[in-house]
């Protein structure tokens, strides 16, 4: 459960600060689809990485599963990033070059749990879970932008992650293809229990979820 409470960030520009999260008051529960909407410069990514322990904020507090966030160390949130969290970024956010299933085994690389076969195993799974397994041994840019897609949501999954944090999932993608993948997304939000919070500014998008916030210069107005 992702418990927000009184949440503010600000950023320094020049001499000054600006007020880019305000009062945010959120709870999601566990299996819960989130769609955060609202027109550029609202807050929505800023919200997000805060939520994905990629970013700090400055007063007010963050709880997951009632472990409060601020002050832990950067060890100690790297740590519950990689077991609790998985991103699905817009432009996909994947090493071009490199194979599809050596892009979706990366995140086992840094937990040192698992031997090289093992995680071949465990991402040859999760291929098969996006229905790309046959593209396993493609370079990452030998692939279509939905099935780009799909390779981040297999890395975004490897580690049986409790949270999917989607930041605009389809802004690259065609409408067609956008509805695959929110399609795979909202299986993998019904069916593996995983908390799905999409941030989007595409009703057709946010329609995927069970809920919908709309922030609005750093406030949350519905
Ligand atoms: N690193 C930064 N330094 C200064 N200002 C920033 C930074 N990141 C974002 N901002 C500002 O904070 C506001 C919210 O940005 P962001 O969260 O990216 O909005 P959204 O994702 O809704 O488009 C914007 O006014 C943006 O210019
Ligand atoms: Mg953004």
């Amino acid at each position: 459960m992702i418990e927000i409470s009184k949440l503010n960030k600000y950023y320094k520009v020049g001499k000054g600060k600006m007020h880019a999260l305000k009062d945010i008051d959120l709870t999601v529960n566990d299996g819960e689809s989130l769609a955060i909407q609202g027109k550029s410069g609202a807050g929505k990514s800023t919200l997000m990485h805060i939520i994905g322990l990629l970013d700090n904020y400055d007063s007010g507090s963050l709880k997951i599963d009632g472990q409060e966030v601020k002050g832990l160390s950067d060890g100690k949130l790297a740590k519950l990033r990689n077991e609790k969290i998985g991103f699905v970024m817009q432009d996909f956010s994947l090493l071009d070059h490199k194979t599809v299933i050596m892009n979706v085994m990366l995140p086992l690389f840094f937990n040192h749990k698992y031997s090289f076969s093992k995680m071949r195993k465990l991402a040859l799974e999760a291929l098969d879970r996006v229905g790309i397994k046959d593209q396993a041994e493609k370079k990452a840019n030998q692939l279509s932008g939905g099935q780009r897609q799909r390779v981040a949501i297999a890395r975004a999954i490897i580690s049986s992650p409790q949270i999917i944090l989607a930041d605009e999932p389809t802004g690259a993608l065609d409408s067609e293809t956008s509805v695959e993948i929110m399609e795979l997304l909202k299986e993998l939000n019904a069916n593996s229990g995983i908390t799905l919070i999409v941030i989007t500014h595409d009703d057709s998008v946010a329609d995927y979820c069970e809920r919908k916030i709309i922030i609005k210069d750093g406030s949350i107005i519905s």
